[in-house]
């Protein structure tokens, strides 16, 4: 899949990718969020929670680690979703110690991870990327940039047509 690139301008712009872009979320899907302190990260991942009807308010688990939400797809399929953010995680040790492999290798769930450069080795072959990064000139404006890494990727719609 060639990356896919998006300007978002605002706070409910990021929201609104987020929730166009869990359309192509499936049971297993792993997204890794890559960006700084105050991306954007946990305003898209409170736009994929907002299509799976999450009712758990979604914040950014800096504290706790991890989260887990249970949401319901379109078909109205129960479904589990972990909200890992790894900025404190400093080892591998660390990452093993909250369970993050655990949750990686857990069938079934939709993992979305911020700060996925703490990962470790814990990536795998086959996963969504988003890169959210800011506009020098304009503080609420972001450059979002969607990859699929790995296998026979399907082609998607641009997410502009939903947003
Ligand atoms: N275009 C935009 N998209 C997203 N957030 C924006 C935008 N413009 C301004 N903001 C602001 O930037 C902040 C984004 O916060 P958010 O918690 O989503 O960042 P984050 O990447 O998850 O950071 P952290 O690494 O601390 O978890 C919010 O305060 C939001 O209002
Ligand atoms: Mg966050």
């Amino acid at each position: 899949m060639e990356a896919e690139s998006y300007r978002s301008h605002s706070e409910e712009e990021t929201f609104r990718l987020g929730t166009a872009f869990a359309e192509r979320l499936r049971t297993q899907d792993v997204v890794m969020f890559f960006g700084d302190l105050g991306a954007g990260k946990t305003e898209f991942i409170k736009g994929i929670s907002h299509y799976f009807n999450v009712e758990e308010i979604v914040s950014s688990p800096t504290f706790t680690v991890m989260n887990q939400y249970t949401g319901e797809t379109p078909e109205n399929d129960e479904i589990t979703i972990y909200h890992v953010d790894l900025y404190r995680i400093k080892s591998e040790e660390e990452l093993d110690e909250i369970g993050f492999r655990d949750c990686m290798y857990s069938e079934d769930t939709i993992k979305l991870v911020e700060w996925s450069e703490n990962a470790g080795n814990l990536i795998p072959d086959i996963r969504w990327t988003v890169h959210i990064s800011f506009d020098a000139d304009n503080e609420n404006e972001r450059l979002i940039v969607i990859n699929h890494i790995g296998e026979e990727t399907p082609q998607y719609p641009s997410l502009e047509a939903t947003v």
